[in-house]
C-alpha cells in the first residue's frame, strides 16, 4: 500500500494517545493522518512527528478514503463508524470491545492468530486489555497441553477506565492527603486507596463487563471453545498497569519448569520468576513496556494438572495500542 491514510479515532485519550506514540516509535508508514475525538476536544492541536496536528469530531466525512482507522473512543462510536470506513474498503481496528463477541469480526492479536486477519477491508476487533495479557502467557502453555479451565482474578489500575478517571484518581488522593472530603466519581466510593470489585458495569449475569470480556475472548482467542473461563476483577489504587492472578487448569499434568521454559521462548513474554532471590515482576515492572511479565509459577498441591501465574502488563500499551498497531503492520505488510 503506497499510500496509507490513518485515522486514530479518540486521539485525545489514554488508548489513543498510546497509538499515536506506538505509531511514532515504530515509524508506521503513514502517509496521512487524521485524528478525531468528540465535540469536547475538537480544535484542540496534538503533536505527531514534530508537527501540529488538528483534532476533530468524528464524523462520516472525516472517515473519508481512510485506508486504516484506530477505533480508541467508546463502543457506541465504533459501532457507528467501524462499519463506514470497512464499506469503503479500509480496516476499523477496533480497541472498545463493540464486535468482541460478534463472530462475523475476526478477534485478533497478531501474536496468537494473525491469520484470521482480512485481505481486504473489513473490521478486527481488539481483545479486552487483561485477556490480552492472560492470553499471551497462555497460549505457549495450551501449545504444548491443552487448556480445561482458567480462573483469573485481575488487579485492573485507574487507567482502565480511562483519561479522565486518572485525574479524579489524583484528586482523590491529593484531597485524603489533605484531609480534604473526597467525591466518589466514576464508581459509588472512592478510588484512592481502596480496592473495588468493580470493572466496567454490571452485566444481567452478576459478572462485570471486564469479567465478562475475559470469560468471553479467551476461548475465541486461543481457539478452544470448550474452556471454561470464570473472573474476578478488581480496581486497585494505582494510575498504571494491570496484574492478573492465573489458575490453569490442563488437559494433563505440565511440570513448572516445562512450563516456565516454554514461557521463556514466547516471544513479547518476560519470565521473572526466581522466589529464592525474591524476584518477581510487580506492575511498577510493567509501566511503559511492550512485553508481558510472568512470574511466580507454583504447581497447585490439590490438582497434579494446576497451575498458578502472576502476569502483568501496561495495560495501555501492551494490553491496547501495541495489538492494534501490530495488526495494522500486518496488515500492511500482506498488502506489499
Ligand atoms: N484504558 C484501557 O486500559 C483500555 C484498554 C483496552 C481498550 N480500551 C478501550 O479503548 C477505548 C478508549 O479508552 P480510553 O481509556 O482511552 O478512554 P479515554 O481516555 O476516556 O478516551 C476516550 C477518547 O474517546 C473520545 N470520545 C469519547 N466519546 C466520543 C464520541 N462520541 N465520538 C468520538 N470520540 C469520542 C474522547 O474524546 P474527547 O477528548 O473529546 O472526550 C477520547 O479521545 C474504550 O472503548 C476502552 O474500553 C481501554
Amino acid at each position: 500500500m503506497r499510500h496509507c491514510h490513518v485515522a486514530v479515532i479518540g486521539a485525545t485519550g489514554a488508548v489513543g494517545q498510546e497509538i499515536l506514540q506506538l505509531l511514532e516509535e515504530r515509524d508506521f508508514p503513514l502517509t496521512r493522518l487524521t485524528l478525531l475525538a468528540s465535540g469536547r476536544s475538537a480544535g484542540t492541536r496534538l503533536e505527531f512527528r514534530h508537527q501540529s496536528h488538528m483534532v476533530h469530531v468524528l464524523t462520516a466525512e472525516a472517515l473519508q478514503a481512510v485506508d486504516l482507522a484506530f477505533f480508541a473512543a467508546n463502543a457506541e462510536a465504533s459501532q457507528a463508524f467501524a462499519p463506514l470506513v470497512a464499506e469503503g474498503g479500509g480496516v476499523a481496528i477496533d480497541c472498545s470491545g463493540a464486535f468482541r463477541c460478534d463472530p462475523a469480526v475476526p478477534l485478533c492479536l497478531p501474536a496468537i492468530n494473525a491469520a484470521v486477519l482480512p485481505r481486504r477491508g473489513g473490521i478486527v476487533a481488539l481483545p479486552h486489555s487483561i485477556t490480552t495479557q492472560v492470553a499471551l502467557v497462555l497460549a505457549p502453555l495450551h501449545a504444548v497441553v491443552p487448556l480445561r479451565r482458567v480462573l483469573v482474578t485481575t488487579y485492573q489500575s485507574v487507567s482502565g477506565l480511562g483519561r479522565r478517571a486518572v485525574q479524579a484518581f489524583d484528586q482523590q488522593v491529593r484531597d485524603l492527603l489533605n484531609f480534604r472530603p473526597v467525591q466518589p466519581r466514576f464508581l459509588p466510593v472512592q478510588m484512592a486507596f481502596n480496592c473495588i470489585p468493580q470493572c466496567g458495569a454490571f452485566t444481567d449475569t452478576g459478572y462485570t463487563e471486564d469479567e465478562m470480556a475475559v470469560m468471553q475472548e479467551l476461548p475465541r482467542l486461543l481457539a478452544a471453545p470448550d474452556l471454561a473461563v470464570a473472573a474476578t476483577a478488581v480496581l486497585v489504587p494505582l494510575a498504571h498497569s494491570h496484574a492478573a492472578v492465573v489458575s490453569a487448569e490442563l488437559a494433563a499434568p505440565l511440570a513448572v519448569d516445562t512450563a516456565r521454559q516454554q514461557l521463556q521462548q514466547a516471544p513479547g513474554v518476560v519470565v521473572e520468576d526466581d522466589w529464592q532471590r525474591q524476584r518477581y515482576p510487580s506492575t511498577l515492572r510493567a509501566n511503559g513496556q511492550d512485553a508481558v511479565f510472568v512470574g511466580r509459577l507454583r504447581a497447585d498441591p490439590t490438582s497434579p494438572n494446576r497451575l498458578h501465574l502472576w502476569v502483568v502488563a501496561d495495560n495501555l500499551r501492551r494490553g491496547a495500542a501495541l495489538g492494534a498497531v501490530q495488526v495494522a503492520e500486518r496488515l500492511l505488510a500482506g498488502q506489499g
